[in-house]
């Protein structure tokens, strides 16, 4: 499912980003460019974000 229209990242990415090491929307956004064009995504990648660092 894409997360970041602007940008086509999708929430699978995101999840990957922060089990790879990632620990914020800001390091996942300079990574994948999520949330850097109308920010509209940005809280539900936030969200994804926090889920997927729970899971590490
Ligand atoms: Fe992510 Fe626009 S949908 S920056």
């Amino acid at each position: 499912m894409y997360v970041c229209l602007c940008k086509n990242v999708k929430c699978h990415e995101i999840r990957q980003c922060v089990h790879d090491g990632a620990d914020s929307l800001r390091e996942v956004s300079q990574c994948l460019g999520v949330a850097t064009q109308c920010g509209k995504c940005a809280k539900d990648a936030k969200q994804i974000v926090k889920e997927a660092k729970q899971e590490r």
